[in-house]
């Protein structure tokens, strides 16, 4: 008797989440559950963080039919297929022209069998097929944009077996955002196939205000760049990116995503513990995880960070809660992920230049100091047995220890 008073007394403090921000309760009042309910979806997608590849961050502008198959071919047999990977996005510069009827085509230089037959052949693969637009007059490549051509895009896509549309904002002028995306989140509702939508404004107009009912994901930031920190031109570092996108938790949730951007595991620019942080951090902050690398070439190195299901695991969470911050001591932090399990992700997040002790207090983690928990390390691939109160680490410089607490 007295032990099933103990164990109802844990669940319910279990169920405690975490504070919401002020401003979330004012402008959105049914955010404290963050929703299941298909109604605040905008398609039924997405109901966890989408996870795929996309060619820009490698490929930029250098994309082909070949680059495109030898990607599926590589997702397919590499165990990315099996770990969650699933939509492979064509991004900026496939396009052609529009034909006399004013439908967009293919570079037909660029990809001679076409689109129509290059989906089919990732479909074949048990793979999704996601393609790039624009909501102006150009896509930021200057290809032909969507802007008034959107139901014809959307039924040319449908035509093609598209299953994900990423639609940036070049060339958009004065055009009013929520319009824009919602002028073509109807079309591609019209075209009869259910396409997943991510939009690309870049955070400009604040989409986790309006578009959780318009899309599936929206760009919180300018464009990420394979550096650690700050801004170079019209690019961030990794760092700088997860500083504007940690605001914004409560936005998130169960088919509407925030999108701190792609990918950069594997490109070169960092090293492998600044990757595993990368990683680490998109997933405890529920993001997309899109590929950003080539993945038919990559190092050990590089799968190892892609593939580690223990985070990938921690991203898919069905709860559909973004972690966040809890605390920060200098380069030290401490951020918190609750789980659908009732347990909690810790990080402990070193972004200084020397190693440094780092301890989370269970009381930060919104947990009882006294209770004990089962503990796992997720890059160690290690059990660390029952842990009472808090847990302290070395971490490496820009490195990060990441851990599972299971109720
Ligand atoms: C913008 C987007 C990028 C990429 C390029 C393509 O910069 O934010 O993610 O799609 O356009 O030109």
């Amino acid at each position: 008797m007295v032990w099933r008073i103990v164990a109802l007394l844990l669940a319910a403090l279990f169920a405690v989440q975490p504070a919401v921000a002020q401003e979330v309760l004012d402008t959105d009042p049914n955010f404290l559950a963050p929703s299941k309910d298909p109604k605040r979806m905008a398609n039924g997608l997405a109901v966890t963080p989408p996870m795929g590849w996309n060619s820009w961050n490698k490929f930029a502008c250098n994309v082909n039919e070949q680059v495109i198959r030898a990607t599926a071919d590589a997702i397919a047999a590499n165990g990315m297929r099996q770990a969650g990977y699933e939509y492979v996005v064509i991004d900026d510069c496939w396009h052609g022209s529009r034909d006399a009827n004013g439908f967009i085509t293919e570079d037909r230089q660029r990809f001679p069998s076409g689109l129509k037959a290059l989906g089919d052949y990732i479909h074949a693969k048990g793979l999704k097929f996601g393609i790039y637009s624009d909501a102006g007059t150009k896509t930021c490549g200057g290809r032909p944009g969507s802007q008034g051509h959107e139901y014809q895009d959307a039924i040319q896509y449908a035509r093609w077996g598209v299953d994900y549309l990423k639609y940036d904002w070049c060339s958009t002028g004065v055009r009013n955002a929520e319009e824009a995306y919602a002028t073509m989140a109807d079309a591609l509702k019209a075209s009869g196939r259910n396409i997943l939508f991510s939009l690309c404004e870049w955070g400009n107009s604040r989409p986790w205000l309006w578009a959780s009912k318009i899309g599936n994901m929206w760009r919180t930031t300018g464009d990420i760049t394979d550096k650690w920190v700050g801004r170079h031109g019209h690019s961030w570092g990794v760092a700088s990116i997860v500083d504007m996108n940690e605001p914004l938790w409560p936005y998130a949730g169960p088919g509407h995503w925030n999108d701190p951007d792609m990918l950069e595991v594997g490109n070169g620019g960092l090293t492998d513990a600044e990757y595993r942080a990368h990683f680490s951090l998109w997933a405890l902050m529920a993001a997309p995880l899109i590929a950003g690398n080539d993945v038919a070439t990559m190092s050990q190195a590089t799968r190892d960070i892609l593939l580690n299901r223990e985070v990938i695991a921690v991203d898919q969470d069905t709860l559909g809660q973004q972690g966040h911050r809890v605390s920060r001591d200098g380069t030290s932090e401490v951020w918190v992920k609750p789980m659908a399990d009732g347990g909690r992700v810790l990080l402990l997040w070193n972004r200084g230049e020397a190693p440094a002790r780092i301890t989370a207090e269970w009381t930060a983690l919104g947990l009882p100091a006294s209770v004990r928990l089962k503990a796992r390390d997720l890059w160690a691939h290690r059990d660390l047995g029952r842990l009472a109160g808090r847990y302290a680490a070395e971490v490496a410089p820009h490195g990060v220890v990441m851990v599972r607490l299971l109720p």
